[in-house]
């Protein structure tokens, strides 16, 4: 049987070798509990430390600003909530600032926790994006007032690789309000952007172990000192009384290795990344007609690793399905919404027809993908997309009308 072929790291990556032998020595031998006193505990301590250490140096913070949590959608709802509660918390009674601030292209992760946020009484303001996924700056500064306690932007978006403006938000957000907490969900993000949290800008950071070739399950959070922050897990007193739960030793010094590799081959991985992605975004298009591409066509404001696309008048699943079985795994957007009928929200944030957007492909490429890799998924490709196609009524009446599919409002 030929070799599979994997082209879905936005969702998750292999563990890398290096990265699993870091790891051993503390689920065989360092297996006491970090906060213990006898040897195999103190082992376990440095372990926990010396990653946290270097997650810290990596993000150029300081490492009681380094949270370790069970991944991103953990950190991410942490964040939200720590720091809506203890700002509300903080204020004098009667001036109960309740608004927050985030875009409608946000990981579930987020945007669920907002609107469970919303419910409680908080007001929350969520930007628009243009049509390529980018935020609308103009609608942010308008958006941030004295009443804003948190503002959450995603720094680059899993479905269409769209690498939000950061600094910039910062700049502009602390302008209005230096007291609003600016938080980024920098999940797609390591391994292929500047992570420096003082050149971002931002006072939280999500981070997520398996999207960098580390073990799933274990997450970080940047918190910068003195930034408002009520624990959400209550027990012990874990990571500085902010997230009790003995901690996941292995798991962190995992993460660390993962991130110390993915910073190290930052550029050759980027570079990579890049020539395989061009690719894609150059050939794709050519050779399946009515290909619209999803997301930034500017491939410097793209992430490196991320092709997405809709084809008109196909259903994205019935894609994905027909590149299993040729040994190909890819994915319709974010994993998380894969299998529900509903549309992305990203792409119908981004102004694309319901049922355009019903047909949407994403590629990610990995470090080991290989060029070839890349040709034979543009060889079986457009057959695929041809034979739907034939099926679908829809295509068959605008193929004989000889007016081709209608472009759609995002497409290009
Ligand atoms: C942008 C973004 N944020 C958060 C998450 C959630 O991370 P985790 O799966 O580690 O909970 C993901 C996962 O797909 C993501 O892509």
């Amino acid at each position: 049987m030929a070799e599979r072929i994997y082209l879905d790291h936005a969702a998750t990556t292999p563990l890398d070798s290096p990265v699993l032998e870091a790891m051993l020595p503390y689920l065989t031998r360092y297996w006491g509990n970090p906060s213990s006193l006898y040897t195999e505990a103190q082992e376990a301590r440095k372990g926990l430390d010396a990653a946290r250490r270097s997650v810290a140096e990596l993000l150029g913070c300081k490492p009681q600003e380094v949270i370790f949590t069970s991944g991103g959608s953990e950190s991410n709802s942490l964040v939200i909530r720590g720091a809506a509660y203890a700002s509300r918390r903080a204020l004098p009674a009667g001036r109960r600032s309740r608004h927050i601030v985030t875009s409608a292209i946000e990981h579930h992760a987020v945007l669920h926790t907002v609107q469970q946020l919303e419910k409680e009484g908080f007001r929350v303001t969520y930007l628009p994006v243009d049509r390529h996924g980018f935020i609308d700056l103009p609608a942010l500064e308008a958006a941030v007032t004295a009443e804003t306690i948190l503002v959450s932007i995603m720094y680059a978006n899993n479905e269409v690789g769209s690498v939000e403006p950061i600094a910039r938000a910062a700049g502009i957000i602390k302008e209005k309000n230096r007291h609003t907490v600016f938080h980024t969900d920098a999940v797609q993000a390591v391994g292929t952007l500047d992570i420096n949290v003082d050149r971002l800008g931002v006072d939280m950071l999500t981070i997520a172990g398996h999207k960098i070739y580390g073990p799933k399950g274990v997450g970080a959070l940047y918190v910068r000192s003195r930034t408002p922050f009520q624990p959400q897990i209550l027990g012990g007193s874990q990571e500085r009384n902010r997230r009790a739960g003995t901690e996941n030793v292995a798991g962190a010094v995992g993460l660390a290795k993962a991130m110390e590799l993915a910073c190290s081959e930052f550029d050759s991985r980027n570079a990579h990344y890049r020539s395989l992605r061009d690719r894609l975004m150059s050939e794709l298009p050519a050779r399946i007609p009515h290909t619209h591409i999803t997301g930034p066509l500017d491939p410097g404001r793209r992430l490196s690793n991320s092709f997405s696309c809709c084809f008109q008048f196909v259903q994205g699943e019935a894609v994905l399905m027909a590149l299993d079985l040729q040994g190909i795994a890819a994915s319709s957007g974010s994993a998380c919404t894969s299998g529900s009928l509903e549309p992305s929200h990203v792409l119908v944030a981004m102004g694309l027809s319901e049922e355009l957007a019903r047909g949407s492909l994403r590629l990610t490429v990995g470090k080991d993908n290989t060029m070839e890799e890349i040709d034979r998924l543009l060889e079986v490709l457009p057959p695929i997309v041809a034979k739907l196609r034939d099926l679908s009524p829809l295509w068959r009446q605008a193929d004989e009308a000889g007016s081709g599919p209608s472009s759609p409002p995002g497409g290009n």
